[in-house]
């Protein structure tokens, strides 16, 4: 497993593994690596026959707030949780490699950007396109793997790569649940003893919303309603939004009988976490479950 630092290094690997003839997929992390991760490498792997993983805590997709500073960074240990899988290479550039003194071009996608994530996080997604932008032309992958974790940063880099004619196609990884069924997260290593118990609702209220539209509802705002209460039970937890949305669109479910993305994002005392559930009335439909 290599680890590479500059641009040129990391697109020197790369065309010289694609003019031999091997497919390249590739992960893009912000590190403080979990299982949830690993998946994603795991799907890779299965998919290609060359593995490359990014790992960059891009600064330009946090807020004012400290959360660019205290966001959990252990290279090290990424590094080591990474030899255990099959990843042919690391690239792990130091901010100036992605972000040069004096640059001054950000990629921004203006139409699901500004809703839910992008709402509550203004400019995160103009972060996120164009590191990824950037990272697409640095690896020149044949694949790009994501997790539905971030269902909205999936629909997202999809516009981008359609809009400007990236020649790589996508593939998303189902959500990695600790046993519990909380969704792995970085951020979860903030949340304490307590904060850990009370952010449960965030899953249960998506399975609450499952068995009631599995279950004949067909209200979306009914099963919103459902899913409130479930959150609301809990004093240390904050709704920022609960939404039922069609799965590319991002436009609001007029009605439950396609598949239908139910999104939560919650503060459990300071921390944001977000959580998804494709759900369909009809059990043999893409959801899977
Ligand atoms: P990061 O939060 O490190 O996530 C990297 C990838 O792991 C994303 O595709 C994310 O959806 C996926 N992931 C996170 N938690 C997961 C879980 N519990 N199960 C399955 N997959 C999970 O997302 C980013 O970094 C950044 O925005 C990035 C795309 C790297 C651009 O900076």
């Amino acid at each position: 497993m290599r680890r590479l630092q500059s641009a040129t290094q990391m697109l020197e690997w790369s065309r010289r593994e694609r003019c031999s003839g091997k497919g390249i997929a590739f992960v893009p992390t912000m590190g403080a690596l979990h299982e949830g991760h690993l998946s994603l490498v795991d799907l890779a792997a299965d998919r290609a026959s060359r593995v490359v993983v990014s790992i960059f805590v891009n600064p330009a997709q946090f807020g004012p707030s400290k959360d660019l500073e205290q966001y959990p960074r252990d290279v090290e240990r990424d590094m080591e949780m990474l030899s255990d899988r099959k990843v042919d290479a690391v690239f792990v550039p130091e901010e100036d490699v992605l972000y040069p003194a004096g640059c001054t071009t950000l990629v921004v996608e203006t139409g699901l950007s500004e809703i839910l994530e992008g709402a509550s996080r203004p400019g995160h997604f103009r972060g996120v396109v164009t590191v990824v932008t950037k990272l697409l032309l640095i690896v020149e992958p044949d694949l790009l793997v994501l997790g539905q974790k971030d269902a909205q940063q999936v629909a997202v880099l999809r516009r981008l790569i359609h809009d400007l004619k990236f020649s790589v196609d996508v593939i998303v990884g189902p959500i990695i649940r600790e046993s519990g069924g909380l969704a792995l997260s970085s951020r979860n290593a903030y949340l304490s003893d307590d904060e850990r118990r009370q952010a449960a609702c965030l899953h249960e209220s998506l399975f609450e919303a499952r068995n009631l539209v599995r279950g004949g509802e067909d209200d979306a705002g009914v099963v919103l309603g459902a899913m409130r209460d479930r959150i609301e039970r809990e004093p240390a937890v904050r709704i920022d939004y609960v939404v039922a949305v069609h799965p590319d669109t991002f436009e609001p479910a007029t009605s439950l009988e396609g598949p239908t993305l139910f999104c939560v994002a919650v503060f459990v005392g300071d921390t944001r976490l977000i959580d998804n559930e494709l759900v369909s009335s009809h059990p043999e439909s893409p959801d899977g479950n």
